[in-house]
C-alpha cells in the first residue's frame, strides 16, 4: 500500500510556523499582514475555498478583508475595488477567486492587480518572473505540491513528472517550477492534455504523476508506473446519498486501485487542497515583510 501524503498535517505544521512569525512581527515591526479577499458571485466551490482559505488566515493571525459580491457586480466597480485595494496600506495581499462570471474580463482583472500584491501568483509579471527564476510570488497550488514532495523527502531532480492538465493555475507553472535548475526541482517534466496520444504510454513511465484535470475516476491502475508518486489535483463532487449534504469529495485518480500500485499517493480532501491555502499564507507573509521593508 502506498503511504499518504498528507497536505493537511503538513499544512497545519506549516501554520503553527506562520503563526510564530506573524507574532514576532508583530512584536519587533508593528506589522499585521493583511489580506483582501474577493468573491464575486455564488458558485458553491469557491464559496467552500474562500470561507476555508479566511478561517486559515485567522488561525495564523493574517487579517482577511472580505469583499463578497453578487454575480452581477460590474467589471468597472471590481477594477476600481482594485485599484482601492493596490493603494491601501493595510492590505498586502489581494485574491481575486477564480472563475469569474462571464461579463467579466479575468485577464484585465489581473492584469489590474499590483504584482507586489498578487499572492496568486497570476500577475504576467509574477508569471514572467517564475519562467525565468527570478523572485516572485509562486502560484499556490503548484508551490504547495513541491512543497509537499520536497517535506516529504521525495526526490524530484533527475525524475520524470507527467502533469495531466495545462491550466493557468496548476499544469502550466507547475511544469515550470519543476523544470527549474534550482533545489527541488531539476525534474524531466511531460505535460500532457486533452489532445495528447496514447495519453497511457506516457503516464507510464512517469516517476510522479500529477493529475489536474477536474474528472473523476482519470487516473485508473493501468495508467500508472508501479511505485510512482501520485498527485492528486482533482477536487470533484460526486452524488452521495449517504451525507448530509448530499455529495462527497474525490479525485481525478482512483485512488483505490492506484494506492496499490504507487509508493505515495495525495488523498482526496486533505490532500494538496491545504497546501494550496498553506502557500496563500505563505505569499501573504512575505508580501507584508516585502511592504514593511523586513529582511
Ligand atoms: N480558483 C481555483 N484555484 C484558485 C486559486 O488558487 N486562486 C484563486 N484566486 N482562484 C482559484
Amino acid at each position: 500500500m502506498a503511504k499518504i501524503l498528507s497536505g493537511r498535517d503538513l499544512a497545519d505544521k506549516m501554520k503553527q510556523e506562520y503563526k510564530k512569525e506573524i507574532e514576532q512581527m508583530k512584536q519587533q515591526h508593528n506589522v499585521v499582514p493583511g489580506l483582501a479577499v474577493v468573491l464575486i458571485g455564488d458558485n458553491p466551490a469557491s464559496l467552500s475555498y474562500v470561507k476555508l482559505k479566511e478561517k486559515a488566515c485567522a488561525e495564523v493571525g493574517i487579517v482577511s478583508h472580505d469583499h463578497k459580491f453578487n454575480t452581477d457586480y460590474k467589471e468597472e466597480e471590481l477594477l476600481k475595488l482594485i485599484n482601492d485595494l493596490n493603494n491601501n496600506n493595510n492590505i498586502h495581499g489581494i485574491l481575486v477567486q477564480l472563475p469569474l462570471p462571464d461579463h467579466i474580463n479575468e485577464e484585465k482583472v489581473l492584469y489590474a492587480i499590483d504584482p507586489g500584491k498578487d499572492v496568486d501568483g497570476f500577475h504576467p509579471v509574477n508569471v514572467g518572473k517564475m519562467m525565468i527564476g527570478g523572485s516572485c510570488f509562486l502560484p499556490c497550488t503548484p508551490h504547495g505540491i513541491q512543497q509537499l514532495l520536497v517535506r516529504n523527502d521525495i526526490e524530484i531532480q533527475g525524475k520524470h513528472v507527467v502533469i495531466i492538465g495545462r491550466s493557468n493555475i496548476v499544469g502550466k507553472p507547475l511544469a515550470m517550477i519543476l523544470i527549474q535548475k534550482k533545489p527541488g526541482a531539476n525534474a524531466t517534466v511531460t505535460l500532457c492534455h486533452t489532445r495528447t496520444k496514447n495519453i497511457q504510454e506516457i503516464t507510464r513511465t512517469a516517476d510522479i504523476l500529477v493529475a489536474a484535470v477536474g474528472r473523476p475516476h482519470t487516473v485508473t491502475k493501468d495508467m500508472v508506473k508501479q511505485g510512482a508518486v501520485v498527485i492528486d489535483v482533482g477536487v470533484n463532487r460526486v452524488e452521495d446519498k449517504t451525507r448530509k449534504r448530499g455529495y462527497r469529495l474525490v479525485g481525478d485518480v482512483d485512488f483505490e486501485e492506484v494506492s496499490e500500485k504507487a509508493s505515495a499517493i495525495t488523498p482526496v480532501p486533505g490532500g494538496v487542497g491545504p497546501m494550496t491555502i498553506s502557500m496563500l499564507l505563505h505569499n501573504t507573509i512575505q508580501a507584508a515583510k516585502k511592504h514593511a521593508g523586513i529582511e
